[in-house]
């Protein structure tokens, strides 16, 4: 006989009219803006995000009227909106002048409002850094640095094709901790080689600064990279487990809440801008590849902005920054939402689902119950939260939200 857990997970999702005619929304979510500065010194080797190689100096007066005017074109699909926060990523935003960040933020100021408490993140790279570049970052109005330092190791450096050394990392962290405060590192694990012990190592040389966040990224071998062509000696499954186990303990004891699959950070320090994503917030990308997820009354929409700087400026120029534009279906809203939300070690409460879809949590309820089932998630009615085991197995977990297309009623 089938569990009634199965009987469940079985039964085809009948849904009512109203969820079949398209969202609806009593409020719009939070609104986070993003923009994309796609210049860094030198590609490497496992990068995949939209970053090139600066030959000369990146265009970068031409590139913040270019984000200006990007804005500008998008005001109407957020007319009103408070923004919560700002994230300028990259690629290396570092790489721009301290006054070129002074009179984007000034830019952004003057068209949209901000709001009064707003967190405003710039990524750097190490390799970018001057102490009075960051100073100038600070006082244009960035209030969170968000350092690449992938490895304090030598060795691991420059195998993963790095422009800066352990040293210049260790000045760059000392200066953004004393300028800025609020500071993540980035760092990577299971790198060519590594071991556990190295890897310990490295979080040592992290906490020693004593950063109130930390962003560990397991290294992903992407298509179109270097490594995926000349793919490098990668630690075995097994090693990278155990390093997961040892930084997990290692940063828990020192007080960080592993609070997102790849994020850790001191009481209050979570990133706002990244939650917002995760809790399936809007965003507005401005900028060259940047994604964009905006509510309206009725409906979702999802863009994405000319991808190549050089067609992202030309494009801009005429009016035309959007290479695509569309609605996100019904069939994928609750997907989209449950792999964000599911990455978070808290998950979300179960009222948000409908508060940030439109659609009500019946949309997902055959994927619910056989993550139950599974012991992937909580049985808990008010709460969609991975247990330890969900979280260990996310793919998994958030692939049984793939298969939960509604069926029409009859
Ligand atoms: C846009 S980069 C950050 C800033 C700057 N570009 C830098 O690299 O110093 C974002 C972060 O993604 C991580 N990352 C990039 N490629 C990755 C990969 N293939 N696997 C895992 N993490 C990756 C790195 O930790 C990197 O710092
Ligand atoms: S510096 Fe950062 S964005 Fe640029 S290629 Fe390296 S990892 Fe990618």
């Amino acid at each position: 006989m089938p569990s009634a857990d199965t009987a469940i997970a079985r039964a085809p999702i009948l849904v009512d009219a109203a969820t079949l005619s398209g969202p609806r929304f009593a409020a719009l979510p939070p609104l986070a803006l993003y923009v994309h500065i796609p210049w860094c010194l030198k590609k490497c080797p496992y990068c995949d995000f939209n970053s090139h190689e600066a030959k000369g100096d990146a265009p970068e007066a031409a590139y913040v009227d270019a984000l200006l005017a990007d804005l500008e074109f998008a005001l109407p699909s957020i007319w009103g909106r408070r923004v919560a926060s700002v994230f300028i990523g990259g690629g290396t935003p570092s790489l721009f002048s301290a006054g070129a960040i002074d009179r984007l933020l000034a830019g952004i100021r003057a068209r949209v409002p901000l709001a009064p408490d707003a967190e405003v993140t710039l990524e750097a790279n190490p390799g970018t850094f001057e102490r009075a570049k960051f100073a100038g970052f600070r006082a244009a109005g960035i209030n969170r640095l968000s350092l690449g330092v992938q490895s304090f190791d030598p060795k691991h450096l420059v195998a993963l094709g790095r422009v800066h050394d352990a040293d210049e990392a260790r000045r760059a962290a000392e200066a953004a901790l004393s300028i800025f405060g609020n500071v993540n590192f980035d760092l990577m694990y299971a790198l060519p080689r590594q071991t556990v012990a190295e890897a310990a190592a490295d979080l040592a040389a992290a906490l020693a600064f004593a950063p109130p966040h930390l962003s560990f990224y397991h290294l992903t071998i992407e298509p179109n990279t270097l490594f995926h062509r000349y793919p490098p000696p990668l630690p075995d499954d097994e090693t990278a487990a155990d390093i997961e186990d040892a930084v997990d303990a290692k940063l828990d004891a020192a007080g960080y809440r592993h609070y997102e699959t790849s994020a850790h950070a001191q009481s209050g320090r979570e990133c706002r801008h990244n939650l917002n994503y995760w809790q399936f917030g809007d965003y507005l990308g401005i900028g060259a590849g940047a994604h964009s997820k905006l509510s309206f009354a009725d409906r979702i929409v999802r863009q994405l902005r000319h991808k190549q700087p050089k067609q992202y400026l030309e494009q801009v120029a005429a009016g035309a920054p959007l290479q695509e534009d569309g609605a996100v279906t019904r069939e994928d809203v609750g997907f989209e939402f449950m792999l964000n939300a599911l990455r978070l070690t808290d998950g979300v409460p179960a009222a948000l689902f409908a508060e940030r879809t439109g659609y009500p949590l019946v949309l997902v309820r055959r994927g619910i119950a056989a993550a139950e089932a599974r012991g992937l998630i909580e049985r808990n009615p008010a709460l969609l939260r991975p247990t330890a085991l969900g979280r260990r197995f996310l793919n998994d977990l958030q692939a049984l939200f793939l298969a939960d297309k509604p069926r029409e009623a009859k």
